[in-house]
């Protein structure tokens, strides 16, 4: 069931749900791609100059930057949050430099007032004060003096107030209740990417980096947490006085403050710095795998960047209402608690491996993002592509056995499959306002970005490429920098220019398809042409075709020539001669390269008739998921891909098998329903064998994937596979879990919990219902919440749907809900019904990320009728999920519908001759 939107093994992922690479899971936040679509005549390279406005002008030119005559060096923070009445109050004193003569001083804020800000060049020296003009358009507070104030060094004292809002950004308020009912209150802070100035007014641009030190005052009781050490808690009447100790350098995204009841497990110790981790209370036995992970993690990136962790301490802490994953806040990373939370001996592998993942990941941005940051945001793929790809190989050295960089596969085919839409967007990109800033925490940024550092990394040697990484580290420490910074640095450790070979992957939207044909004299040729499922418009193909600097490598089998040929394909094609001995051959060899592969026909077969036994997981997973894209590209017949799945009868990677599930999900969204008999046939017939052989029980020597592949196997033969004797067996063993929780693995536990939703009752959904209210583990609930959306009776699918408005499911997750039950086939209808019926409703509710998540769903609603549907309600509202978003779903949805309409018909045979 892992792959299900419903009950998918990694928290707040959600799956594209239209394409293999899509099946996979990744975090949804990620598949709100988008950003302004380049000029039409734009050529590639684009300048990163014209992405970062120059300071000067920059005030005139785009009134989103501010000024750079006025610079903070130090703020003086002190915050008082009340949480019974949801309100805070504050003071600051910020340290600025200023340059220029001036009468005014520009910074940003929003929803603050601010009753009163001063300037004076010392204390118990003069104070001058200003006049306070906010411009809520733009997020801006503009302070004016008279007379002029003269240049020099300056502070700025300011007061302000503000409500803890309950929309999990700026400083907000989640609330929790205790195991008796009571309700708690827990302030704390989301600043990424411009929602500092919600808390306090700031310079709220990454580069404007600064000192800080803050002092939270609270009530008694209550833990106060911030990026530093405490330096001393004094009390004051009922309240007590906070004081931690100064930042180092750093920009305001990565401020935070938490404040409430939570409680600290037992600190490690790694060199000098104290980790511990934080939930509310009674959650401490959740806490030692992450602890665990938090702690290797940490070591493995001092001994990697050669750099001593750069905060004076870490908290790792867990909330109940969390926007995203995790937030890297220098020294007090947050999370949601699905992210950090986990019973170590009751998780599955999906879930540790998601803990492991999400903590490595904000352990690794300590040095990428926190010590070094992206000049603008048009470079967050800096941070973030360097986090994911850092988060890799810790937990690959963490967890050897888990093969993490093969199951990063699925992470790349997602990057595929986002980057195979005419609407997709180059990985740098132009950032002027806030909300393209957020569109730009994308599959892109992420999955693209850190697939294109691996090919990096396999192309130069990991070596070289941490050296490079460490000298851009040493470099630009406590300050920021940009694309061309990098590639100095890595061009000094490969000797080797690399913005030649990687700003083609970095400026340009897309990726090729590389097809490989061998002629009778022993020649390969290798062609590069862009990928896309939908072929280009006229204008489109006018244009100038793309093409990248290809790292290409390649593994002959020809007995004793036998081997390795690299090749840069730079130009569209190029041939190499291949020994006249060549049994076959696969193209990208070790599957690192950002690229698809079509094979000749010859080639093809060579490499099914003996070939495919000797390739990796990670190449088999290739074969098959560009076999798939290519068909739903309308390159590659069906009934050959049909076909092709038999060959993989015997495959036992978890990935490859993902994509072939994932592919008959996709062929389930768009079956018509009186042939979907048939294509529960087939899929019986392509799973049965597998699961027959492995067993519904481990072994004792089982490894855990193997475990994980059980899952995924017997939760599609249950729901896909309709298959009845599974559905039983199903029944059986969770009634057995229930009893003895430790007599059933819990790696089967989420595919029997999604089985017993698709073929369960009015009464098996209120048990589900009462399970997801008293879960033990932020995984269980988790796993029960998406379990109500994998019924297939409508007035069960209403219900749930109708707890994403009536507060029984957190706006955390309520997004992913409907988006859910859109994805759900029996519930499509129903969910985009309320979609429509509520959508100013869930405008006003979800947090502001809420409906471009929950628009991801649209993707799935994949019927002729409710694509035209779909595209009536978003322009006649004038709806703009920000960037790209909008349009990459309607993309989507037109590449599935394009699909059902021409191969629809033919389905049923083509089914019916590839199991016979
Ligand atoms: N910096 C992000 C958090 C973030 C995401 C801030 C979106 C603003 C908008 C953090 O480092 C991150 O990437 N979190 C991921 C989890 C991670 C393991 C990939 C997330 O929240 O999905
Ligand atoms: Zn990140």
């Amino acid at each position: 069931m892992s792959r299900s939107p419903a009950t998918g093994r990694r928290p707040i992922l959600k799956m594209l749900g239209w394409l293999t690479g899509a099946l996979v899971a990744i975090p949804l936040d990620r598949l709100l791609v988008s950003a302004i679509r380049p000029a039409a005549a734009q050529t590639f390279p684009i300048q990163l100059k014209g992405t970062h406005m120059t300071h000067d002008s920059s005030a005139e030119v785009d009134p989103y930057r501010l000024p750079r005559h006025v610079v903070p060096t130090r703020y003086e923070l002190r915050l008082e949050p009340d949480l019974a009445k949801a309100t805070f109050q504050g003071t600051e004193r910020i340290a600025l430099q200023i340059a220029q003569p001036t009468h005014t001083i520009v910074l940003n804020a929003v929803d603050l007032t601010i009753a009163q800000a001063a300037i004076h060049e010392g204390l118990g020296r003069q104070e001058q004060t200003a006049t306070v003009d906010l411009e809520p358009d733009l997020q801006r507070c503009r302070l004016t003096f008279d007379p002029i104030i003269p240049p020099g060094e300056w502070w700025l004292s300011l007061s302000f107030g503000g409500i803890l809002n309950d929309k999990l950004r700026g400083f907000y308020r989640s609330t929790y209740k205790d195991p008796r009912g009571v309700s708690h209150t827990i302030a704390a802070t989301q600043f990424e990417a411009t929602d500092a100035r919600r808390a306090f007014p700031c310079w709220d641009e990454p580069d404007f980096k600064a000192v800080f030190s803050t002092t939270l005052v609270v009530d008694r009781n209550v833990t106060a947490l911030s990026n530093s050490s405490v330096l001393s808690k004094t009390a004051q009447g009922d309240k007590t006085v906070v004081r931690f100790a100064d930042t180092m350098k750093m920009s305001t995204y990565l401020v935070a403050f938490v404040v409430g009841p939570l409680e600290g497990s037992a600190p490690t110790l790694i060199g000098a710095t104290s980790l511990r981790l934080w939930a509310v209370p009674g959650k401490q036995s959740l806490m030692s795998f992450g602890q665990d992970i938090a702690a290797a993690s940490l070591r493995f990136f001092e001994s990697y960047y050669g750099i001593p962790y750069p905060g004076d301490k870490l908290d790792l802490i867990a909330l109940p209402d969390f926007a995203s994953g995790a937030m890297e806040n220098l020294g007090a990373i947050t999370f949601r608690e699905t992210a950090l939370l986990v019973d170590q001996h009751r998780g599955t592998h999906g879930e540790l491996e998601r803990v492991a993942d999400v903590v490595a990941h904000e352990n690794a941005h300590m040095w990428f993002g926190d010590l070094v940051t992206m000049s603008w945001w048009n470079g967050l793929w800096l941070n973030e592509a360097f986090a994911t790809f850092m988060e890799m190989l810790a937990v690959d050295a963490w967890k050897p056995e888990w093969k993490r960089w093969d199951t990063f596969s699925v992470s790349r085919a997602a990057a595929f499959a986002v980057d195979g839409l005419h609407s997709t967007r180059p990985i740098e990109f132009p950032v002027r306002a806030p909300k393209d800033a957020e569109a730009m925490f994308d599959v892109l940024t992420y999955e693209k970005g850190a697939s294109v550092l691996r090919m990096l990394e396999q192309y130069i040697g990991p070596a070289v490429f941490r050296d490079g990484v460490r000298d851009y580290l040493k470099t630009h420490a406590y300050g920021n920098a940009d694309t061309k910074d990098l590639w100095i640095s890595l061009g000094k450790a490969a000797s080797q220019p690399v913005p030649e070979l990687m700003d083609g992957w970095i400026f340009q939207e897309g990726y090729p398809l590389v097809s490989a044909e061998l002629a009778d004299n022993g020649e390969l040729t290798l062609t590069q042409q862009r990928f896309t499922y939908l072929p280009s418009s006229a204008s489109q193909a006018k244009g100038l075709q793309p093409s990248w600097h290809v790292p290409v490598q390649i593994r002959l089998r020809a007995g004793a020539m036998s081997g390795t040929r690299r090749v840069l394909l730079v130009d569209r094609s190029t041939r190499v001669t291949v020994p006249s001995e060549t049994e076959s051959l696969v193209v990208n060899e070790g599957g690192h390269g950002f690229f698809r592969v079509r094979y000749g026909p010859s080639l093809f077969a060579r490499l099914l008739d003996g070939g495919l036994n000797h390739l990796a997981a990670i190449e088999r997973f290739n074969v098959l998921n560009d076999a798939w894209a290519t068909t739903v590209a309308g390159l590659f017949p069906l009934s050959d891909y049909l076909a092709l799945t038999g060959r993989f009868t015997s495959e036992r990677d978890k990935n490859v098998w993902a994509v072939m599930i994932d592919s008959f999900s996709f062929l389930n969204r768009i079956i018509e329903t009186s042939d979907r008999p048939a294509l529960e046939t087939f899929v019986r017939h392509r799973l049965g064998p597998a699961v027959s052989e492995i067993g519904w029980t481990p072994h004792a020597d089982e490894n855990d994937l193997t475990r994980q592949l059980r899952s995924e196997l017997v939760g599609a033969l249950g729901r896909l596979g309709n298959d009845s004797s599974a559905q039983t067996k199903a029944e059986e063993l969770y009634g057995q879990s229930r009893r003895e929780a430790d007599s059933v693995d819990p790696n089967l536990v989420p595919a029997l919990v999604s089985i017993l939703a698709f073929t369960g009752d009015a009464a098996r959904y209120e048990e589900f219902t009462e399970r997801f209210k008293t879960a033990a583990t932020p995984q269980e609930e988790r796993r029960y919440l998406f379990a109500l959306t994998a019924f297939r009776h409508p007035s069960l699918l209403e219900q749930t749907l109708a707890k994403t408005l009536n507060g029984e499911i957190r706006v955390q997750d309520a997004p992913f809900i409907v988006s859910a039950v859109m994805g759900n086939v029996y519930g499509r209808h129903l969910g985009w019904n309320f979609v429509k019926a509520n959508w100013d409703l869930m405008d006003r509710q979800f947090p502001k990320q809420g409906l471009r998540r929950l628009c991801g769903g649209i993707t799935g609603l994949a019927t002729p009728e409710l694509e035209e549907d779909v595209r009536t309600f978003f322009s006649s509202r004038h709806i703009d999920l920000g960037g790209r978003t909008l349009e990459q779903y309607l993309e989507q949805l037109r590449i599935v519908v394009t699909f059902r309409q021409t191969q629809s018909a033919a389905l049923p045979g083509y089914l019916q001759a590839a199991w016979k």
